[in-house]
């Protein structure tokens, strides 16, 4: 706690110092999303707060709502734009590949980051290891499980990398039970209606097979899959597990602690890290080829402790981002008020003088 007043007001310092030059960006760094939803809310959030801590940086943001078309488009339109470095999440592992390589034939130090691309021409990658991710929560299962039993299983985007690693390392650990019958493995595309369409239909035709446990590549396929089995509770509900593991209302925690999901797994956002790797990329300082990001599984021992740390970091992330405003707007009015000096006096209706105009 107190080392984080610390951090807060060292930032607070920080900024008015950083904001007083009021200079234009040193480093333009290009992110091209692939999607839009909570994780990478949490993500932009964390790239944008990182950004305040150094000077000069300025980030041009692109999301491409899981379509391979609009992201090589936006990608081609943000290395237009005359960024100094990309840092993308390429959609699928083949598809964004051509526009990533264009990017780097130009020169702009490329940083892939938590999915995949088929192309070599990368400056850096980071990530957490989504096949160890699988591999854990499929052992998890076995054990949920006692070694026996039906399991259904929804994946991500097809031919996207956290999708097809999630999917084997969940696999190479049921294989070692037996007893443990994967009895459907359905395409899904990381969306919760989809994860519902899918499960409807499958429930539908199979109203004989009975489920014991539900794995959703993502806490939001989990979501939407128990959504389908709604009409069979409580008889025939099976347990739900997911990935991401996001802090929050509605976030996988305190889906856990409140036993909507049996399980997740944090996969890491680090927005952080991101920037910090991009700085030493641009700053020509020594940095790792390939960052891998740790994680954790949240079961009903941990998700209340995971979630009262995570509201507290938030919270403290929320300050940052008002000292942060505030700053900035105390700067403007700072700057205005030397450069309308015995210009212009405004009395405003309570009666306060001010000798500070706003100029946009
Ligand atoms: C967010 C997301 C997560 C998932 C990850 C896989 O866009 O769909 O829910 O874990 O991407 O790349």
């Amino acid at each position: 706690m107190k080392r984080l007043l610390t951090i807060v007001t060292a930032l607070a310092l920080g900024l008015v110092f950083v904001g007083c030059t009021h200079k234009q960006a040193k480093y333009v760094i290009g992110i091209s999303q692939c999607s839009e939803d909570i994780w990478r809310d949490k993500q932009n959030a964390e790239l944008r707060m990182c950004a305040y801590f150094h000077d000069g940086v300025e980030l041009k943001f692109a999301a491409a709502y899981d379509s391979d078309e609009r992201q090589v488009q936006q990608i081609d339109s943000l290395v237009n734009s005359g960024i100094d470095l990309l840092v993308v999440a390429p959609n699928q592992v083949q598809t964004i590949s051509p526009a990533i390589d264009r990017a780097y034939d130009k020169g702009i130090p490329v940083i892939v980051f938590e999915r995949k691309t088929s192309s070599e021409k990368f400056t850096a990658f980071i990530s957490a290891d989504n096949y160890e991710m699988g591999r854990v929560m499929g052992e998890y299962i076995v054990a949920r499980l006692h070694g026996q039993g039906n399991v259904m299983e929804i994946k991500g985007l097809e031919g996207s990398s956290p999708s097809i690693e999630r999917h084997n390392g969940f696999m190479d650990a049921i294989k070692q039970a037996p007893g443990i019958q994967v009895v459907a493995s359905l395409q899904g595309d990381w969306t919760e209606p989809t994860a519902y369409e899918t499960t409807r239909q499958w429930l539908a035709n199979h109203q004989d097979v009975r489920i014991d446990l539900m794995f959703g590549a993502n806490d939001r396929t989990a979501m939407g899959a128990r959504k389908a089995f709604l009409p069979l509770a409580p008889r025939s509900m099976p347990l739900f597990c997911g990935i991401d593991g996001l802090p929050g209302e509605n976030g996988g925690i305190q889906l856990v602690r409140d036993s909507l999901l049996d399980a997740s797994y944090i996969y890491p956002t680090h927005g952080d890290q991101i920037i910090d790797l991009a700085i030493r990329i641009l700053e020509g300082k020594p940095y790792g080829k390939e960052t891998l990001l740790m994680s954790a599984l949240v079961t009903r021992d941990n998700a209340k402790v995971l979630l009262m740390e995570s509201e507290e970091i938030m919270r403290q992330a929320s300050q940052l981002d008002l000292l942060h405003s505030k700053a900035d707007s105390y700067l403007r009015d700072h700057f205005n008020r030397e450069y309308f000096k015995g210009q212009q006096t405004i009395v405003p209706k309570d009666g306060q003088k001010v000798t500070a105009v706003f100029k946009q």
